[in-house]
């Protein structure tokens, strides 16, 4: 049978590659797998979100870490390793109590000549922030907070007391501000963590420039959000269709998890 083309046109069938079981069973160098391109001249946004078999995002904690293995969180901490800032939606950093980053005896040769962990950046309307995200950032990593003028102005001035604070005009801060706000501090390996409120803000912005999606071996059902979606804190609803192409870099597998890493272009 030969394949279609989304023009109509009949195509050459294309191989399929068996890639389990494993043929050949080494481990992966996650560091050079997942390196950044270098150099880069623009801060480059790569998500890093978890689904279940089925297409679900969030577990019936209400959390993403019924999702996650030993294999997710070796994968996360690379990718925190890697980055120089880790980029949340408020909620997220609510729901899974986020503190800024602790550094990993494993990240000293990844994070030679850089600050020993990445900051946290979290993108905020009500500035309701986990208390430990503000205090407790180191100096070398004060974490960074995208707000807006309508956010309440003594949460503002509260914040600015232990973070780095950018307040934009507007009901919303949009993902280019994000971007803009990190260029001028030249934290350009960015690791958004989501959720899928703000990643589907990215998505539809075409900021987003990868994805690295964990597939992992659970059916959530029908009542799950996906990795991206509208969603509460969205006031202008789901965002339209995207159809933004993407390659596949690389895939990789543990524990019956799947890693893929798609690039955007
Ligand atoms: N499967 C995965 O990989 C994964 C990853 C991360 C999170 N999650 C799950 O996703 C859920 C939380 O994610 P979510 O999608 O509901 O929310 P989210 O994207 O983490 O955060 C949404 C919040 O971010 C702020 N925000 C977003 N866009 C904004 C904008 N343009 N301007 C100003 N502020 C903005 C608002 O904060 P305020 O409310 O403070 O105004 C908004 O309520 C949790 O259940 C978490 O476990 C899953």
């Amino acid at each position: 049978m030969s394949s279609t083309q989304p023009g109509g046109a009949a195509a050459a069938p294309l191989p399929f590659r068996a890639l389990l079981p494993p043929p050949g069973g080494a481990d992966a160098d996650l560091p050079a797998a997942y390196a950044y391109p270098a150099p880069l001249d623009r801060p480059w946004v790569r998500a890093n979100m978890v689904a279940s078999a089925d297409g679900g995002a969030i577990g019936p904690s209400g959390r993403s870490r019924d999702l996650s293995s030993a294999s997710d969180r070796r994968v996360m901490g690379v990718l925190r390793g890697l980055c120089d800032v880790v980029l949340v939606g408020a909620a997220t950093a609510r729901l899974e109590g986020y503190g800024p980053v602790r550094a990993r005896p494993s990240w000293e040769r990844l994070r030679a000549g850089r600050p020993a962990t990445p900051a946290v950046a979290v993108v905020s309307r009500s500035l309701d922030l986990p208390p430990a995200l503000l205090a407790e950032a180191p100096e070398h990593a004060r974490t960074l907070v995208f707000t807006t003028d309508r956010s309440p102005a003594g949460r503002r001035r509260e914040v600015a007391r232990h973070a780095d604070l950018v307040v934009v005009r507007g009901a919303s801060v949009t993902p280019a501000h994000v971007v803009e706000g990190l260029a001028e501090r030249g934290l350009y390996r960015v690791l958004t963590e989501g959720g899928p409120v703000l990643l589907a803000e990215f998505v539809a912005a075409g900021l987003l420039d990868e994805l690295c999606l964990t597939v992992s071996p659970w059916l959530l059902g029908a009542g799950a959000p996906r990795i991206v979606t509208g969603g509460p804190g969205a006031p202008e609803g789901p965002a339209g269709a995207q159809s933004t192409p993407v390659r596949m870099a690389h895939l990789l597998e543990a524990e019956g998890n799947l890693f893929a890493r798609y690039v955007r272009g």
